[in-house]
């Protein structure tokens, strides 16, 4: 056993104690990382290589609903999960709209969801962080890619999550152990990401002209019930937390904070981007040194420049008209990750892959995973023991 798995360990052993001094489920804690963790998150290696990379590249192609640049995108993303994540649950949700600009066809929304649930746990008693970008993308000018709206944010989410898995079952063998587990004490949280068609307007953005998949979605998921005395009513009301990912890729994004109920969520991503800064770990945020120049180096710009703002002073009705609407009039708490302003290449035919910035496409991915390991409380589980010998003694001082 590494020393890693043995702290994993430890976990079964105490919280059987925690569970005799309380009577409500056993919460998960939001558990930040510590800097060795950070340190070992799998990097993304050419995950996002527009040319040759297995998660971005597929994506970066025209992608209309009901297309055949569309099947293939989500053939790209059923492959990644039969061969990458085979403990992954995959469902489509699919319905067929009319549009303003396509006459009397029906065109045929596809959104897929994934999950991963604790093992042995009824459905609807599971509660779910959400990770959310759309696939589809704009129906005019002809050719558009969408790189950052939303093909990045969708190769960052499975980053994230192919980065986090084996943790996860790690942790889950763990707990299963736990009497505590089996007698239905915890609070139950899994993850699911949702990958949504039909985002965008396909002539002037309106009402029922956008947001296709997300609408249909939504709906769907509050229509169906769970089981009687499941702790949720149904699959909407189990999502504890939707993250939504919009227009990601661009070089020194600005994420305003939208929401007064998820500001501390927002607080968390900030913290962590300051963290992995520090660390070195931002791959943006190293400048070029050129020799013989006196210009001091440029202030750090930061993503989140809302993270020291009260709750009260964030609070904005909708936020930004994305497909967090039909989830958030439903009462879902949102996490918007979005930059203000957009970036400069913005519906245009310039959203190609040629205009992301790598680095900072690949630096999201890190921050991704970090934010989605400290909500589902991996900090033991990750394997650290690849790290330089030399920074495995700094843990172990840490530890004591
Ligand atoms: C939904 O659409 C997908 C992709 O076209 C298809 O594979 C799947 O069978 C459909 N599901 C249902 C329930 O119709
Ligand atoms: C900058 O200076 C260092 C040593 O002073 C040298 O090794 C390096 O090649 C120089 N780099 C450039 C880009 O000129
Ligand atoms: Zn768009």
């Amino acid at each position: 056993m590494t020393p890693n798995s043995r702290a994993c360990w430890v976990l079964s052993w105490c919280l059987p104690l925690i569970w005799i001094f309380g009577f409500t489920p056993i919460a998960q804690a939001y558990t930040p990382l510590s800097d060795d963790s950070l340190r070992s998150l799998p990097r993304p290696g050419n995950d996002f290589d527009i040319h040759k990379g297995t998660l971005l590249a597929p994506i970066l192609r025209p992608r209309v609903p009901g297309s055949p640049g569309s099947r293939a995108v989500l053939e790209h993303f059923v492959k990644f999960f039969e061969t990458t994540l085979p403990n992954w649950n995959i469902e489509f949700q699919n319905s067929t709209s009319k549009t303003p600009v396509t006459g009397n066809k029906e065109i045929p929304f596809v959104n897929l969801i994934a999950s991963r649930d604790p093992p042995n746990v009824q459905p609807g008693n599971v509660g779910r962080l959400t990770v959310v970008a759309h696939y589809d993308s704009k129906f005019k000018p002809d050719g558009f890619i969408g790189a950052t709206d939303s093909a990045a944010p969708c190769a960052i989410i499975l980053h994230a999550i192919r980065s986090i898995d084996a943790a996860l079952t790690k942790k889950w063998e763990v707990l299963k152990e736990d009497p505590a587990y089996e007698l239905g004490l915890y609070d139950y949280q899994g993850i699911q990401i949702f990958l949504l068609d039909g985002e965008e307007a396909f002539g002037q953005w309106s009402e029922t002209d956008s947001l296709y998949g997300a609408r249909s979605l939504a709906e769907h998921l509050e229509r169906t019930p769970h089981p009687a005395l499941s702790t949720y009513k149904n699959p909407l009301e189990a999502i504890r937390l939707f993250v939504l990912l919009d227009l990601l890729g661009a070089k020194d994004p600005t994420v305003p904070s939208h929401f007064k109920t998820t500001h501390w969520a927002y607080q968390h991503m900030a913290v962590l981007e300051s963290r992995l800064r520090k660390l070195g770990l931002f791959k943006s945020a190293k400048q070029p040194q050129k020799n013989g120049s006196k210009k001091k180096p440029q202030p750090v710009k930061p993503w989140f420049p809302d993270r020291l703002k009260h709750a009260d002073d964030v609070f904005s009705p909708f936020g930004i008209e994305d497909d967090h609407v039909p989830f958030m009039k439903r009462g879902v708490d949102i996490l918007h990750i979005i930059p203000s302003p957009f970036p400069d290449v913005w519906h245009r035919i310039e959203d190609d892959a040629e205009h992301l910035h790598p680095d900072t496409v690949e630096d999201w991915g890190t921050l991704i995973t970090a934010f989605v390991a400290e909500w589902l409380d991996l900090e033991e589980c990750l394997e650290t023991d690849t790290l330089p010998s030399s920074r495995k003694g700094e843990r172990s001082k840490t530890e004591l």
